[in-house]
């Protein structure tokens, strides 16, 4: 192999402790991977990637195909030792190559607004911007609530007649885990099936929560319509019924009211806004 040359293969089992390594450097601050290592390494359609350059794993990254069939990219780090050597275009690459493999048309990433070099990697490979969300927690130290008339919403156009109607008010996506999907009928039919589609039909709301991951951590509002006090107060119980120690919303600051409705609640708003990118042939709204 020429001296620091980059390879790219897909991530076995016994990588875990060396991708704890690359994330441990490149996010400290954010750090999950040990949490979600099995369903990501055990991934059939998308792929766990990593890199290596003399044989040392230096980088990861992971593509995951969405109910939508487009693409998340998630996961990318590289060890702040190697940054700037070529190793996250070379996992972009392999991003490329899996969707061709995939049939996949449409791929998108998150990341941080100030986090000028992830954006600028990401608008090398042609995303650009789809929108920008801020992030709003409430930590649920507190007793449960009263037990509201919620009711989920399992019928897949039901919900997709309850949920498409509010795409403008959130720009065409609801966030979870920091994994952005874009709100469209399949995605609403997916949803249901998974149970995170809510309704109350005295007060004409409808709410979408859930966790891709980590439920313990978080509940996550994907988005909320009607009576919002209504919606607020079942995200914060069925946040604790479930154990979670927060419930955590992300929303387009655009939408200034929603800002209000939830700080108003008691929301912790973080410091800094997020960005998705997109790259290919799929609308949002
Ligand atoms: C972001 C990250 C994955 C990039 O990986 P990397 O291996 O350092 O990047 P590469 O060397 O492959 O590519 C760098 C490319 O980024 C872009 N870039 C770098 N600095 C930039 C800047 N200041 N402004 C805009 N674009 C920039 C360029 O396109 C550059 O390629 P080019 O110089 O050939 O044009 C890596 O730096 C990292 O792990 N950062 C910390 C974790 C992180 O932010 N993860 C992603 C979002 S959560």
């Amino acid at each position: 192999m020429t001296p620091n040359a980059i390879t790219v293969r897909q991530a076995r089992r016994d990588d875990l402790d060396a991708i704890n390594i690359v994330e441990a450097g490149s996010t400290p601050g954010l750090r999950y991977v040990a949490r979600v290592f099995d369903d990501f390494v055990s991934d059939e359609v998308g792929e766990f990637s990593v890199a290596e350059i003399d044989g040392q794993v230096v980088a990861c990254g992971k593509f995951t195909v969405m109910p939508d069939h487009s693409a998340w990219l998630e996961t990318l780090r590289v060890l702040p030792a190697y940054q700037g050597r070529g190793a996250g275009k070379r996992l972009y690459e392999r991003f490329f190559e899996v969707a061709r493999r995939e049939g996949v048309t449409t791929m998108r990433m998150y990341t941080g607004v100030t986090n000028l070099v992830s954006k600028g990697l990401a608008e090398r490979f042609g995303f650009r911007l789809a929108g920008t969300f801020r992030g709003a927690w409430l930590p649920l130290e507190a007793a449960v609530g009263p037990a509201l008339a919620f009711v989920p919403v399992t019928d897949p156009a039901r919900a997709t007649a309850l949920l498409m109607p509010h795409a403008p008010r959130w720009t065409g996506f609801v966030v979870m885990n920091r994994t952005f999907y874009a709100l469209t009928p399949i995605l609403c039919a997916d949803f249901a099936r998974a149970g995170r589609v809510f309704e109350e039909r005295a007060s004409g709301s409808v709410v979408v929560l859930g966790a891709r991951f980590m439920p313990e951590q978080a509940l996550h509002i994907g988005m909320y319509a009607g009576d919002t006090r209504a919606c607020l107060d079942f995200a914060a119980h069925l946040g604790v019924t479930r154990g979670a120690s927060r419930v955590s919303c992300l929303f387009p600051p655009a939408a200034a009211d929603i800002q209000a409705e939830l700080t108003e609640r008691g929301y912790r708003l973080e410091s800094a806004d997020f960005i998705v990118m997109e790259n290919g042939s799929a609308q949002h709204a």
